[in-house]
């Protein structure tokens, strides 16, 4: 069968993008904005390059013309802290895809733990194995309502032992495959 997405509307364009493209890693993403912690997971998300060492995030409105406040507080604080979901966190992840308003923390909103390593960056989340601290690259004009923006990863935190002297890296992250949630195996 050919799905022509000519014909294909949003709603079953995103269905089948997000059945299709599995596992996507989720960035769980916080930011920051007066003192207010922002944290969302975002699966739309894929590093792109190594030097520059980038990754893009494409990111809807909250609703017609207002962008959700992930994108909101990159563009306006130019930062992000990029933190991964593992199988004990992963209720917090859905949990903190709730559209809250502006002013409300989902960190706060739902409990989530959080550790501020750098100084120049927002917290990271405490059970999270890694997490990237990244500072804004770009955007892609595309039209519609989602917007890809670049981030570059400045500094990376890793539990001590999850990375061996040859710096390969060892997480267990949980991917979103299609409306699942899904952990890796070893094959
Ligand atoms: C696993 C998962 C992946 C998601 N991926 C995206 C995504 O790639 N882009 C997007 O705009 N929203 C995505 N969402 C929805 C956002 O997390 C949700 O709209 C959230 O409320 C945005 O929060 P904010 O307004 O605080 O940024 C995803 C939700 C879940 C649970």
């Amino acid at each position: 069968m050919i799905l022509d997405y000519a014909e294909i509307n949003d709603l079953n364009r995103y269905k089948i993008m997000s059945d299709t493209v599995v596992p996507r890693p989720i960035a769980w993403v916080v930011t920051e904005d007066d003192g207010i912690l922002n944290a969302a997971p975002f699966s739309y998300f894929i590093p792109i390059s190594s030097n520059p060492a980038t990754l893009i995030i494409a990111i809807g409105e909250k609703e017609e013309g207002i962008p959700k406040d992930s994108l909101a507080n990159i563009l306006k604080t130019k930062k992000a802290t990029i933190c991964f979901a593992n199988k004990d966190n992963v209720d917090k992840v859905k949990l903190s895809s709730t559209m809250l308003a502006k002013e409300q923390s989902e960190i706060l909103e739902y409990g989530i733990d959080v550790e501020k390593v750098l100084e120049d960056f927002p917290p990271m989340i405490s059970s999270s194995q890694s997490a990237l601290f990244c500072e804004y690259y770009d955007t892609v004009k595309i039209p519609g309502k989602t917007t890809p923006v670049i981030l570059e990863i400045k500094k990376q935190f890793i539990e001590d032992d999850r990375i061996n002297e040859k710096m390969h890296i060892k997480v267990d992250n949980v991917g979103r495959s299609g409306v699942f949630f899904k952990a890796m195996v070893d094959l």
